[in-house]
């Protein structure tokens, strides 16, 4: 069983990583976007629900996104496919660019809650208290814009993410979905 990634592919650790963390985006992004409209929409008590799932997922779901990112650059990478070197320098860019936004969304989401003052209240089993002693307006802003930027930035590089792969799978047919599916020694 290959567990880490060689020159020649990923490894299990990485595929597992990489699926389950994409589907914790997603559910974050659906989450995160459900409170929005529920806000926009003036529906206080569907906003609060939505929210109240968002931050419990965002807890659970930190750890996974931060063993991803550590997980990433703790390995070797697997060389990179054969294509044309801007494409190459995009490929780069957007994967690091994704790792970096989840980064941000991972320190900035819990940073809004505490520097309002709150406890992070996870699926009302427990609570993480807040280190700061009051609310704190500053912060809590550069937060808020920290994760609004983060929140865009995934979306952007997910879509390309996604386009390239579909690019890769039904056009150039040259395996790169393959090896984020099976490990390759
Ligand atoms: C991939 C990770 C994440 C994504 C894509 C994401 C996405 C979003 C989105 C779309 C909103 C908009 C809601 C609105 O405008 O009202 C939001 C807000 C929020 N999220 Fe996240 N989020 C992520 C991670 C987290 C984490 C880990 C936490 C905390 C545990 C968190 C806490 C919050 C809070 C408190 C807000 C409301 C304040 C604000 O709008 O900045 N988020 N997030
Ligand atoms: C459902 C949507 C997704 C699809 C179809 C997909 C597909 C792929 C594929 C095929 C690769 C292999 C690329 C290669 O070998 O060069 C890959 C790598 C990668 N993907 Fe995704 N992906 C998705 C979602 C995500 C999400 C949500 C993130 C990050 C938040 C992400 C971050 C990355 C990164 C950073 C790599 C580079 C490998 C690594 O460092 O582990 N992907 N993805």
């Amino acid at each position: 069983m290959q567990w880490i990634n060689s020159r020649n592919g990923y490894g299990w650790l990485s595929i597992a990583l990489h699926w389950l963390a994409a589907a914790g985006v997603i559910i974050m992004l659906f989450t995160g976007f459900r409170a929005d409209m529920a806000g926009e929409a003036g529906e206080r008590a569907a906003r609060a629900a939505a929210m109240g799932l968002h931050i419990s997922f965002g807890a659970v779901l930190a750890l996974i996104f931060l063993a991803r990112i550590a997980a990433s650059y703790a390995q070797p990478r697997p060389a990179p496919i054969a294509q044309a070197r801007p494409l190459q320098v995009l490929s780069a860019i957007t994967h690091h660019g994704l790792l970096l936004a989840l980064l941000i969304q991972v320190i900035s989401g819990p940073l809004a809650v505490w520097s309002g003052g709150r406890a992070i209240n996870v699926f009302d089993l427990f609570a993480i208290p807040t280190p700061f002693a009051v609310r704190n307006e500053g912060v809590h802003e550069l937060a808020e814009t920290l994760h609004a930027v983060g929140r865009w930035a995934i979306i952007a590089l997910l879509s390309a993410h996604v386009l390239a792969t579909l690019k890769h799978a039904m056009i150039d047919r040259d395996g790169v979905l393959q090896r984020m599916l099976s490990a390759k020694a």
